[in-house]
């Protein structure tokens, strides 16, 4: 066949393939071994030098076009399939990651997130004060002076003072300097949990040097025990998830309370989980409370005959313990990947009340 007709009718042919497979049946129809094209190209070598002359570049100017054409086709087909694709695949972000789980939330975060959504549904906001405090903040403003033996029953972590030093600094002890910053930075009314580390020269399989605590306070005009009971009892029935559980309010002592009580959660040994009167069996120390010291409240500038306020601090990870079940509080900062792949919760799981806090459980 001539080239004259045989370049339209193979540019008719690649522009007519209209898939990848298609196009190449052309192009190995017309540049493969045995291709049309190809075919013309071999009588090149048995034509006359005049002849070759004149063909010479109408033959290759007939192989360039079809490969031009080739190439221009195969780039179309590609981007109308990637378009296809395109318009054809869905990715729906709101659907629950199917991903593996490859990291978890630590028990004492979740326990942490746990009671900010709790308190935060009863009007409570987050506080937070240093870790590296001074001894005023830590002990003095929270009416437990220098030669107060509390100061000795905390084991504390003091700094070496430098001659000079004005304060004498210190790990704290407790969430308690909290309430002491909060009440000389804002003014009543008062709602504020502060969770955070705090640290403690101690360690067995129930104590550990550093530790976690959740402190809370409230300052208002007119606050009571009655009060201080009603918002234990609510979140000690959220955070454990039963629907009654019994409370037992124990005399005790702080310097920074006046009266002070410790709560003891009852427990019933047939469901080993907190529970209303009738069942409960045990009873568990869960945290120290008590109406503000009316010396405190003045050491932050306020009027003690105004307000009054009650005063709360627990172990993050004690409550940690006794909702899911460990043992050996050392085991929270082992960083062993097998506890943690055992007791962490999943990140997807954000505890929300309505959702249940704990989401799903040990996940
Ligand atoms: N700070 C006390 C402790 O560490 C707990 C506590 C806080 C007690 C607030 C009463 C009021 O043991």
């Amino acid at each position: 066949m001539h080239t004259d007709t045989l370049q339209p009718e193979i540019l008719g042919q690649i522009a007519a393939a209209a898939s990848p497979e298609a196009l190449e049946a052309v192009r190995v129809a017309a540049m493969g071994k045995s291709g049309s094209v190809t075919a013309l190209l071999k009588t090149l070598g048995g034509m006359t030098p005049e002849q070759r002359q004149t063909e010479g570049p109408k033959l290759n100017g007939l192989r360039e076009a079809v490969a031009a054409a080739l190439a221009a086709r195969k780039a179309e087909l590609e981007a109308a399939a990637l378009n296809a694709r395109l318009a054809a695949e869905r990715q729906d972000m709101t659907l629950p990651v199917a991903a593996p789980r490859t990291g978890t939330i630590h028990p004492v975060s979740q326990v942490m997130d746990e009671l900010a959504e709790i308190f935060a549904d009863m009007g409570f906001s987050v506080a937070t004060g240093p870790e590296i405090e001074d001894d005023w903040h830590n002990f003095s403003a929270l009416n437990i002076p220098e030669s107060h033996p509390a100061r000795a029953m905390h084991d504390t972590f003091y700094f070496p003072q430098q001659p000079g030093d004005e304060k004498r600094m210190l790990l704290r002890t407790h969430t308690s300097p909290v309430q002491i910053r909060t009440m000389m930075t804002q003014a009543p009314p008062i709602r504020i949990i502060a969770p955070g580390r705090v640290y403690r020269s101690d360690s067995d399989a129930t104590h550990t040097p550093m530790f976690h605590q959740i402190e809370g306070l409230v300052i208002d005009r007119g606050t009571t025990l009655a009060q201080l009971r009603w918002t234990l009892e609510t979140f000690i029935k959220a955070f454990f998830e039963v629907d009654d559980v019994a409370l037992r309010f124990r005399p005790s002592y702080f310097p920074f309370t006046e009266p002070s009580v410790e709560v003891d959660v009852g427990y019933s040994s047939q469901t080993n989980r907190p529970a209303g009167a009738g069942e409960v069996d045990r009873w568990l120390e869960v945290l120290g409370s008590g109406m503000v010291h009316p010396r405190v409240i003045a050491a932050c500038g306020l009027d003690p005959e105004e307000y009054q306020g009650f005063a709360f601090g627990t172990g993050v990870d004690r409550l940690a313990m006794l909702k899911y079940g460990m043992t050996d509080l050392r085991a929270f900062f082992d960083a062993d990947l097998r506890w943690l792949k055992h007791h962490g919760f999943s990140a997807f799981d954000v505890p929300t009340l309505s959702g249940g806090v704990s989401g799903g459980l040990g996940a």
